[in-house]
């Protein structure tokens, strides 16, 4: 088969790692793709969310099958286009992807089938939203979020009234994400342990991929801003075979039923980001997409054919399928530029994967291109070291030997990636 990825972070990196094992590929593309990718792929440059583009090079280059990376092109219709040319494609249709491109549409589909969640209001006027958020003084922290995709900025733990009425003016008045925040969702802020769940399904037939869990404050401890994520594992030792099982019946396979009974239904891959709260585990978002770091964890630890498992799911044919895993703990560390998530310098010469991966570490490109003949780093996340063991404690040595031998100039990374499944 040959294969489409788009994307260019780490996660792309993973799949295209994991691709390019498989037997049944002939070739392998990916689009914009990134100097890891360019290890197992063939990297072309082009707009990916130009829906046009992506149909007219998969035509040219005769691609069998496409799998897309980041929410950004689904929750703009390239499937939807895709499909419309007979081309086979992992991922929902535009529908289907306001899952994480509306937090009002989630939080409908929510209500309409019962799905536990945070019980939560809608706004669209910045006096209704105050006045709310006043009448919530005793219940703070509250949480303030734009409707539309923010780039994981669009949330706000509120832990005065002040900070939320200033969240709710961003959005509402200065416009700060534009028409992502012409409406906004004012929710309670649940308590508990967050894990993600994400499973592959074809409309009806759920297939769950290993748990995981991200870290996302920059700082050990779960300290300081929140990130797009500085590291993984997986499994996740606190989502019990029971509670995963769960979560998705009682959650994910509702959501799915639902999507499918009000004709949308939902084919690619699910992120739930779920709370474990006192009272059960409750949906926080949808991302239509892998994690990323979690797939950079999970990939690793998948004995199956990954193609057949995508193939599958773009045919809507995944009754029979059941996936291997190895019977063993991966953590995923990131390594980040000085100043991210706040704004961060770029062209910093990268040295040591080499030394990394001989010690047996997987080493994954997240922001690194190709400048004069050298590596350098050219985002806030740049890469991601990942080690195996047969426990945690094993993995997460075994990734930070690896990344002891990296270096570039600003590089920070958490110490404690992994710890809270220790
Ligand atoms: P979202 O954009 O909905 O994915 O939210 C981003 C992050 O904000 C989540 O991963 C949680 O850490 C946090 N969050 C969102 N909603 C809530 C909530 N109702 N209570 C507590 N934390 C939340
Ligand atoms: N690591 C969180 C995400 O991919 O959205």
């Amino acid at each position: 088969m040959k294969i489409l990825i788009l994307g260019s972070g780490g996660r792309e990196d993973a799949l295209c790692w994991k691709i390019s094992q498989s037997p049944k590929v002939s070739k392998l593309y990916c689009v914009p793709g990134n100097p890891g990718t360019a290890r197992y792929a063939e990297n072309r440059a082009f707009d990916i969310t130009d829906n046009a583009k992506v149909v007219e090079f998969c035509k040219s280059e005769k691609i069998d099958l496409v799998l897309v990376g980041p929410e950004l092109p689904l929750t703009r219709g390239v499937t939807d286009a895709l499909e419309k040319e007979n081309i086979k494609v992992c991922g929902p249709s535009y529908a289907a992807a306001r899952l994480e491109s509306s937090k009002i549409f989630t939080k409908e589909i929510l209500g309409r089938y019962n799905v536990p969640t945070a019980s939560f209001r809608i706004f669209d006027n910045i006096d209704k939203a105050g006045k709310y958020v006043e009448s919530k003084a005793e219940e703070l922290p509250i949480v303030i979020k734009a409707d539309g995709l923010a780039q994981g900025k669009g949330v706000v733990v509120a832990k005065t009234v002040e900070e939320a009425k200033a969240a709710i003016e961003d959005m509402l008045v200065k416009r700060k994400f534009g028409a992502a925040g012409n409406n906004i969702v004012i929710e309670k802020c649940l308590k508990g342990e967050e894990v993600s769940v994400i499973i592959m399904t074809d409309g009806t037939n759920i297939v769950p991929m290993a748990s995981s869990q991200d870290h996302k404050r920059a700082y050990d401890g779960d300290e300081g801003p929140n990130t797009g994520g500085m590291g993984a594992y997986s499994p996740a030792p606190v989502l019990t075979e029971r509670m995963h099982g769960k979560i998705e019946e009682d959650l994910l396979r509702v959501v799915i039923d639902g999507m499918r009974k009000e004709e949308m239904p939902y084919k690619g891959i699910l992120y739930g980001g779920i709370m474990l709260t006192a009272k059960g585990p409750k949906i926080l978002e949808f991302n239509v997409r892998f994690g990323d770091p979690e797939a950079q964890a999970i990939l690793p630890r998948l004995k199956s054919d990954f193609v057949e498992l995508i193939n599958a799911t773009a045919e809507k044919n995944l009754a029979s399928v059941i996936l291997e895993w190895e019977n063993n703990f991966c953590v995923c560390v990131v390594l980040a530029s000085a100043g991210y998530p706040g704004e961060y310098q770029t062209g910093k010469e990268i040295t040591g994967i080499e030394e990394a991966e001989k010690t047996g570490a997987l080493v994954f490109h997240a922001g690194t291109a190709m400048k004069d003949g050298k590596l350098v780093t050219a985002g806030g996340r740049v890469l991601n070291v990942v080690g195996k063991g047969r426990d945690v404690q094993e993995a997460i040595e075994n990734a930070y030997r690896g990344v002891a031998k990296i270096k570039f100039e600003g590089m920070h990374y958490r110490k404690d990636i992994g710890h809270k499944a220790l």
